[in-house]
């Protein structure tokens, strides 16, 4: 057997840190062994439990009604309900899903977006069929223009979204004047706060302002918020709320037309591990309230201070004031934010590139944990140090014959129908740049 976890172990050595604080995406570490380990005991414990029904597993039902009724009352939601899913993007293509379900008699339904909506919301145009029709946000501070979506709007507009904050740029949308169009039209509106969920109301309970973005705002009508990035549980959980049980009601898919078991579910997945809630409710237990508002602070100082550094950089620029926990950075002319990613790699730190976007230029995304914070002074003196060594490395030259491809790029790695195009670095062999092409 301890063969078997060695090679695990081993296998996981080319893997990015999960715990250390040194990774700023994809991983969120509350610095809490104790938490972890409790998280990692539940998961052991459920693992071979079925959540396909909770009539035979009724702790899990017990278990996901203890969390939703957490979630619900810290999204100010006394009448809300909802379900735990495996992650953010299932919460949103459930929201999406359940909003086109709602309107059956909308031919060709489509929903209104933020340009920095998650790529999730675009899964779920794809999956489902609903049509993403997207609203640039206001140059400089990337919030969603209330104006601009409300025109957007159709008569086959079925949802339209904010964000708590976005992912990229780390700014709370304007959640109570978007609601006020949409609900104006009867449309049904989705505040999507994966990421800031578990953050924002802490912030608020600390004495922070904070925008409002819940269920408090007349008009949301249902919000996603994951336990797997800052309520610091093992991976596989988020909740998907929605204002009434009446609103959630199209989620459901049932059948008995078959000659098995009759199928009932609220989510994607039908059988589904018991494993990722019962972890999710035992870190929050463990947790509670008190940890998560010290740990909430502790993560959003670290956020503000980290910002007032990396702007004192000469050539980082802070694309929006952080908010939450996010914070967004961009080089001038004179840097590569990919060659400064990889300086930092090389000292250990993990930061996330973000290629261009319209006549955005990339920056570099980085999600603050709390187990970062006291790691703060290390983190700025390796972003000073690489962004120094990263000019004077200089932009990456592109040769004349590739001036149409994009700036870092030098060499096609791979092409995926219907065409993303990715190009790799010639020094380290790393992905670069991908970019999507309609080809014949
Ligand atoms: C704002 C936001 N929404 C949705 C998602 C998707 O979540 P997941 O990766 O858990 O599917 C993320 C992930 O970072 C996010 O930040």
């Amino acid at each position: 057997m301890s063969d078997v976890l060695d090679r695990l172990r081993a296998l996981q050595e080319g893997d990015l840190p999960t715990h250390g604080g040194s990774t700023l995406a994809y991983v969120y570490d509350s610095g809490l062994a104790e938490a972890d380990e409790v998280g990692r005991q539940a998961l052991a414990l459920y693992g071979s439990a079925n959540g396909l029904d909770p009539t035979v597993f009724p702790s899990l039902r017990t278990l996901e009604n203890e969390v939703v009724g957490w979630a619900a009352r810290l999204m100010q939601g006394p009448d809300a309900v909802g379900t735990v899913t495996s992650g953010g993007t299932e919460s949103i293509l459930l929201a999406v899903q359940t909003a086109r379900d709602a309107s059956p008699g909308v031919a060709s339904p489509s929903m209104v977006l933020p340009s920095t909506a998650h790529a999730a919301f675009h899964k779920a145009a794809h999956y489902l069929g609903v049509r993403a029709v997207v609203v640039d946000v206001e140059p400089g501070s990337y919030r969603a223009r209330p104006d601009a979506m409300a025109a957007a709007c159709d008569d086959t507009t079925v949802l339209v979204v904010a964000s708590a904050p976005s992912y990229a740029h780390g700014v709370v949308d304007p959640v109570p004047e978007i609601a006020e169009a949409a609900s104006a039209r009867g449309i049904r509106f989705h505040v999507d706060a994966c990421i800031g969920g578990w953050v924002l109301p802490y912030l608020r309970a600390d004495g922070v302002d904070v925008p409002d973005y819940d269920f408090a705002v007349p008009g949301v009508t249902s919000v996603s918020v994951d336990l797997h990035k800052y309520a610091y549980t093992p991976k596989g959980a988020s909740i998907l709320l929605h204002r009434t049980a009446g609103l959630r009601r199209p989620q459901y898919f049932a059948h008995a037309d078959w000659p098995g078991y009759t199928m009932l579910n609220s989510t994607m997945q039908s059988t589904k591990s018991g494993a990722p809630l019962a972890a999710a409710w035992a870190v929050l237990q463990h947790i509670g309230d008190d940890g998560y508002q010290r740990l909430a602070r502790t993560s959003y100082d670290a956020t503000l201070r980290l910002a007032a550094a990396a702007g004192a950089i000469d050539g980082l620029t802070v694309l929006a004031p952080p908010e939450t926990t996010l914070v967004a950075l961009r080089s001038d002319e004179r840097a590569d934010v990919f060659t400064i990613a990889d300086e930092m790699a090389a000292q250990g730190w993990f930061v996330q590139p973000q290629l261009s976007f319209r006549d955005q230029a990339p920056s570099l995304h980085l999600s603050m944990s709390a187990a970062t914070a006291p790691r703060l002074d290390e983190l700025i003196e390796a972003l000073t140090a690489s962004v120094r060594t990263a000019q004077a490395a200089g932009p990456v030259q592109v040769p004349k014959s590739w001036r149409r491809r994009p700036r870092h790029s030098i060499r096609p790695l791979w092409t995926t129908p219907p065409s993303t195009v990715c190009w790799s670095s010639p020094v380290s062999g790393r992905v670069r740049r991908c970019r999507s092409e309609w080809r014949r």
